[in-house]
């Protein structure tokens, strides 16, 4: 690729990129503080007003946003504009309970498109690619997101939606698509129904997977790459700020995802205290939106824990794969522990399939964890139950906790159709 395709604020000066962010912030401020009484009650409370913004900096004088902000102006509390100018909205499933709702003028949804589009092209699709979108279509952002942002690249979209598994093989074989975008947990349902109807995984026309969503670890890329022959790059977003395309990682490094930061201002912040952290420390994200018109947000904390670092391949600073959410964040005995751990280290071993979860249970007064793990088809039951003991040895010393593993036949772990549970929790409540 040659940075002439790029858009030219992808390699803008740092300095051009800060003016910009600077001039943009100073809208936003403005515009969710007139429009929205969410902002207006709280920075009234707090003694701020948008006159006090006049750098980024200023940014860390106004509060924090929060899901619960969200749901309290359920469904469309936090819009800036009248409904009428909402061309759609997206929500949370609501499992967890009272789902939150987010609205896009149609500007917006150009905004989302071009970022989007910008993300695929960084993952290396092009204009002409045939692409295979098996993220969820609906109220999930996923779908309609990717689908917008491949069209705008002039991709050809094959629009699947994620579910019915041997379909979603047959189209791969049939379509020939170079590009496929899912989640990289279904991408590993999808990859053992080839194997079932006898296709080769690395025999498809697919070089290219873009996967997000959730979290996933670099040893998860190495085994994706392997078993695809595919280049494997993550993509990072969520709907209260936009949906997918927030950040993206380029083919060319796979060093981080390049954060869309004139679109999306970044902090990393520490979690207890709220102070902002300086670039390359740990912490959580939170983000301001720089140009959303439907609903601004700002200050929002995700509650993924990630740190900067400086740009590469593009001007904008990158942010580290996600480790894992907050809360997501399993205490076991005082160890804090993520999902993501226990996949880089049970990859290591060859009898081990990529398809796990941990399943916490409370017997006594004390937590316990169990890692369900399947061995892999090409294993013996023996070698399994081998590399299921070396996984408790290597996650009590890399971690410092013990765990109890159970290795499973294959197939015994459920399957997602978009973003897998990898915490099954049988706690009683307490
Ligand atoms: O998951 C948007 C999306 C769709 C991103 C498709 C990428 C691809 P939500 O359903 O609102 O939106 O969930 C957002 O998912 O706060 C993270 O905890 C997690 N997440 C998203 N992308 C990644 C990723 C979409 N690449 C929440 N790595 C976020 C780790 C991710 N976690």
């Amino acid at each position: 690729m040659t940075t002439a395709d790029l858009e030219p604020i992808e390699t803008a000066s740092v300095d051009e990129l800060r003016a910009l962010q600077t001039e943009r912030l100073r809208w936003t401020v403005r515009h969710a503080y007139e429009n929205v009484g969410h902002y207006r009650r709280a920075w009234d409370a707090a003694g701020v007003h948008p006159d006090d913004v006049r750098e980024l900096e200023d940014l860390a004088r106004l509060p924090f946003t929060t899901k619960a902000d969200l749901r309290e102006n359920y469904p469309f509390g936090m819009f800036a504009v009248p409904r009428e100018q909402v061309a759609r909205v997206h929500a949370s499933s609501g499992t967890t309970g009272q789902p939150t709702v987010v609205g896009y003028t149609a500007e917006d949804i150009d905004t989302w498109a071009t970022v989007m589009a910008r993300s695929i092209r960084a993952a290396g699709g092009r204009p002409g690619d045939v692409l295979h979108n098996a993220y969820g279509y609906g109220l999930f952002t996923g779908g309609l997101g990717a689908h917008y942002g491949a069209e705008k690249l002039g991709c050809t979209v094959v629009p699947v939606s994620g579910g019915m598994t041997e379909r979603q093989v047959r189209l791969i074989v049939d379509f020939g698509p170079r590009v496929i975008m899912v989640t990289p947990s279904y991408m590993l349902a999808v990859v053992d129904e080839m194997r079932r109807q006898g296709v080769d995984p690395r025999s498809t026309s697919l070089e290219i997977g873009i996967f997000g969503a959730e979290p996933w670890t670099d040893q998860m890329r190495s085994e994706m790459e392997d078993v695809l022959g595919i280049d494997a790059v993550d993509i990072y977003g969520l709907s209260e700020v936009m949906g997918p395309g927030v950040a993206q990682e380029c083919v060319e490094t796979k060093d981080g995802l390049h954060v869309w930061e004139d679109h999306f201002y970044p902090e990393v912040i520490d979690p207890v205290s709220g102070a902002v952290l300086p670039d390359g420390e740990r912490g959580e994200l939170v983000f301001t939106s720089l140009t959303k018109q439907a609903m601004p947000v700002i200050r929002y904390r995700t509650r993924d824990l990630t740190r900067l670092l400086p740009g590469t391949a593009r001007t904008m600073r990158r942010m580290e794969k996600v480790t894992g959410r907050t809360d997501d964040m399993i205490i076991l005995r005082g160890v804090n522990l993520f999902p993501t751990q226990v996949e880089e280290l049970l990859l290591t071993l060859p009898a081990l399939s990529p398809h796990f979860q941990c399943v916490l249970t409370r017997p006594g007064t004390l937590d316990e964890m169990t890692v369900r793990v399947e061995r892999r088809t090409d294993a013996s039951y023996d070698d399994g139950v081998a590399a299921g003991a070396e996984l408790e040895r290597l996650v009590k010393a890399t971690i410092g906790v013990s765990v109890a593993v159970r290795v499973v036949d294959p197939d015994g772990i459920e399957r997602s159709v978009g973003k897998m549970r990898r915490i099954v929790d049988d706690r009683p409540a307490r």
